[in-house]
C-alpha cells in the first residue's frame, strides 16, 4: 500500500481541494440548518442534535462524522462540542476571522454551476438573480469590515451627526439595514436594477429606486455614496463614477467595496479570489485591479484616493469630490 507522505506534493495538494470541496458543504450545512448554533448552546449527542434542530437522524450522524473528521466539531465520549474560537470563525459576521459566510457563499453559488458547461461552449452568463442568499452570506462580513474601518473616520462622524448616503447597487438593503441600526439621524436611498433584490430591500422604509447606477440622475445631493461590490457587475463603470460625482455634494465622500485581483502573487490569501474568477466570469463579469478604479475615480474628477486593505483581497477605495 502507498504510504501517504510519498505521494508527490502536487497529489496531495490536489487531494485537498476534494477535501475543501467537502469541508464548504460541511461548514454550509452546519450553519444554514443550525447544527453549529445548536451545539455552541451545549454540548449533545448526534441524536440529540438530530432531535434539537428537526433534522433527519441518519443525516446529521454523517454530517457529525464528517464535521469531526474535517476538525469544524470534536468529539468527546460521544459529545459533540463546538470550540468558541470555530464558533467565531463559522457563525460571528463581525469577527475579523469570520469565513462561514464565505463558505455559505460558494456553497450557493455552486448551485448554478451546471451553467459553466454553456459559459465554455458558448459564453452564455447566468445573472446572479437567483442567489442573492448567496451574495448576503459573502457581504455581511463585507459590511462589518467597512464598518470597523471607517471608525473613528470622518465618515463616521458625517454618519453619527445625521448626513444623506447613497447605496448604489445596494442588493437586499442588508448594507443599510446595519447603516440605519447604527446611524439613525443619517437618512438612506438605495439604487438597485435587480427586481428580486429592489423588492427585498423596499421593506426598508426608505427609498429605493429600481434603477441601474448607469441610469442615475441626482445632483449634489449626497454626502457619501457607497458601492458594496458592485462595480465590478456595473456595464458602464465610468458612467456609474461619473454619476456618483454628481450625486454628491462637494466635499462628499464615494466609498467603494470590492475585492481586487492582486498585483503580485500572495499566496494562499490570493488564491480565493483567483479561484472566483470562474464564478465572476459565470455572472459576465470580473474582478477589477487598483489601477483600473484609481482611473475611473481620477477622470470622474475624484481626489485624494486612498485604499484600505480590508484582508482577504477586498479593499474599501474612498476618494472626494473637492
Ligand atoms: C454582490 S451584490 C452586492 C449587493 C450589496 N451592495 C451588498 O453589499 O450586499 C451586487 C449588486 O450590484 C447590483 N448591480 C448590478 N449591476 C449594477 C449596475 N449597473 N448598477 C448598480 N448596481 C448594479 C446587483 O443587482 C447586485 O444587487
Amino acid at each position: 500500500m502507498r504510504d501517504w507522505k510519498s505521494r508527490p506534493s502536487e497529489f496531495r495538494r490536489l487531494w485537498g481541494y476534494s477535501v475543501g470541496f467537502y469541508g464548504v458543504w460541511v461548514g454550509h450545512v452546519g450553519r444554514r440548518l443550525g447544527l453549529f448554533e445548536a451545539l455552541s448552546k451545549k454540548t449533545m449527542s448526534a441524536n440529540e442534535l438530530a432531535f434539537a434542530t428537526g433534522c433527519n437522524k441518519k443525516a446529521v450522524e454523517a454530517w457529525c462524522s464528517a464535521a469531526v473528521s474535517l476538525g469544524f466539531i470534536k468529539s468527546r465520549n460521544d459529545r459533540l462540542i463546538i470550540l468558541p474560537k470555530m464558533q467565531e470563525i463559522l457563525l460571528d459576521s463581525s469577527s475579523p476571522d469570520y469565513l462561514g459566510g464565505q463558505f455559505s457563499y460558494i456553497a450557493g453559488r455552486s448551485l448554478e454551476y451546471s451553467g459553466l458547461q454553456d459559459l465554455f461552449k458558448s459564453g452564455k452568463t447566468r445573472d446572479m438573480s437567483s442567489t442573492f442568499e448567496a451574495i448576503e452570506q459573502a457581504t455581511d462580513w463585507d459590511h462589518h469590515a467597512f464598518l470597523a474601518e471607517i471608525k473613528n473616520t470622518r465618515l463616521h462622524r458625517l454618519l453619527a451627526g445625521g448626513c444623506k448616503l447613497l447605496d448604489v447597487g445596494c442588493g437586499t438593503g442588508t448594507m443599510i439595514e446595519k447603516l440605519q441600526a447604527r446611524y439613525p439621524n443619517s437618512k438612506y436611498v438605495g439604487v438597485e436594477p435587480s427586481k428580486t433584490a429592489a423588492d427585498k430591500a423596499s421593506l426598508l422604509s426608505i427609498p429605493i429606486l429600481r434603477q441601474d447606477g448607469e441610469s442615475m440622475s441626482f445632483e449634489d445631493e449626497f454626502d457619501i455614496a457607497y458601492l458594496g461590490e458592485s462595480l465590478y457587475a456595473a456595464a458602464d463603470k465610468k458612467r456609474v463614477i461619473a454619476n456618483c460625482f454628481s450625486a454628491l455634494k462637494k466635499g462628499g465622500t464615494i466609498a467603494i467595496v470590492e475585492g481586487l485581483l492582486p498585483e503580485t502573487d500572495r499566496g494562499p490569501e490570493s488564491q480565493l479570489i483567483m479561484g472566483m474568477q470562474m464564478d465572476f466570469a459565470l455572472q459576465g463579469h470580473s474582478f477589477m485591479k487598483r489601477q483600473e478604479i484609481k482611473s475611473l475615480l481620477s477622470e470622474a474628477g475624484f481626489q485624494k484616493i486612498k485604499f484600505k486593505d480590508l484582508g482577504g483581497s477586498l479593499y474599501l477605495v474612498i476618494a472626494i469630490k473637492e
